[in-house]
């Protein structure tokens, strides 16, 4: 029973990857993802606006040590985690974000305080010096099996470009780019966007990540949209702006999304994207094989990991897809 005028919408997603190895970890991650669907939808159904929609969506994936942001976030070159988030209010037009915080919990939480700050987004010591301020309490987010990751890697000299996209073993092969997001389209008409991430791990210090950017999370009145992949080609393409701004300009919420693919794929860009518009359309890419991405259409949970998986082992090239 919906208290609104309109149907919520509800799409989350726990980064892309190479592939999925074993079906196990597949149900697994499945599980996980449902979890904060179920959850979040039913907070939905019952008139939690969009933006606070989000932060409890982000809070239960950060929390969630499978997925690469706040616990369970990868360890940078220097063996240390720095996390990046940020939130914005497609009705407001607000965006907040922190960049590079350490030692707390839910990042999300200190992009959702900066919303109602003249200064919006934060990095690291500025991050540091809110947490003071609040008195948000020290927190480790490191996980053992992100600590072997990161020796192996050390061993390895560091070769790979990046971490595991979930923390499991033999789950997701080689290159991962773990972030975690959450879009939301409310009773009331409104659209919110949340993303979060530890990073692509094994990074240089001072590195910036999309994910606090407009160009991995950003909403308006017409669309919102939250991007997971490599950083650096998601702020080449500006991708969340794109699609979203394609939107507002009257194009379609999936004609949006394979217009940016389709240039993106061009470009061998590697990454992927959810999003909602306002009509309450559901779209999702991917240049990555797999998107680890489930949702929640007014009627029925369904999820994309078998999506380019059971098919074939070469990436999935300019998915767009409508719900
Ligand atoms: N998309 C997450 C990152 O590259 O930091």
């Amino acid at each position: 029973m919906r208290t609104g005028s309109v149907q919520p919408k509800l799409i989350i997603h726990g980064g892309a990857g190479s592939s999925l190895k074993g079906k196990e970890g597949a149900e697994a991650v499945r599980r996980s993802l449902f979890t904060v669907v179920e959850q979040v939808y039913d907070l939905l159904l019952s008139g939690l606006d969009a933006k606070s929609a989000v932060i409890r969506g982000c809070q239960m994936l950060e929390d969630d040590p499978r997925f690469n942001a706040g616990t369970g976030s990868v360890l940078q070159s220097d063996g240390q985690i720095r996390m990046s988030a940020s939130l914005m209010d497609g009705t407001t037009q607000r965006f907040s974000g922190i960049i590079n915080a350490s030692r707390l919990k839910n990042p999300i939480e200190l992009a959702e305080f900066l919303q109602n700050s003249d200064d919006r987004v934060l990095s690291d010591i500025g991050a540091l010096e809110l947490m003071r301020e609040l008195q948000v309490p020290y927190y480790d987010p490191s996980t053992k099996l992100r600590l072997q990751e990161w020796i192996l890697e050390r061993e390895g000299n560091f070769d790979k470009a990046m971490a595991g996209v979930v923390a499991e073993q033999e789950l997701v092969s080689e290159a991962g780019r773990g972030t975690i997001g959450v879009v939301v389209l409310d009773s009331q008409g409104r659209l919110a966007a949340g993303t979060s991430t530890g990073g692509k791990g094994f990074e240089r210090i001072g590195r910036v990540s999309d994910s606090a950017m407009p160009a991995g999370n950003y909403a308006n009145a017409h669309a919102a949209i939250s991007c997971t992949g490599i950083g650096e080609h998601i702020i080449e393409e500006c991708l969340a702006t794109r699609i979203v701004i394609r939107v507002t300009d009257g194009m379609s919420l999936p004609s949006a999304f394979e217009k940016s693919f389709w240039e993106a794929e061009s470009r061998n860009r590697d990454f992927g994207a959810i999003g909602i518009d306002a009509t309450g359309t559901i779209a999702w890419g991917k240049t990555s094989q797999v998107l680890l991405a489930a949702y929640h259409d007014g009627e029925r949970m369904g999820d994309t990991l078998n999506m380019g998986v059971e098919m074939g082992t070469q990436a999935q090239l300019s998915h767009a897809h409508q719900l």
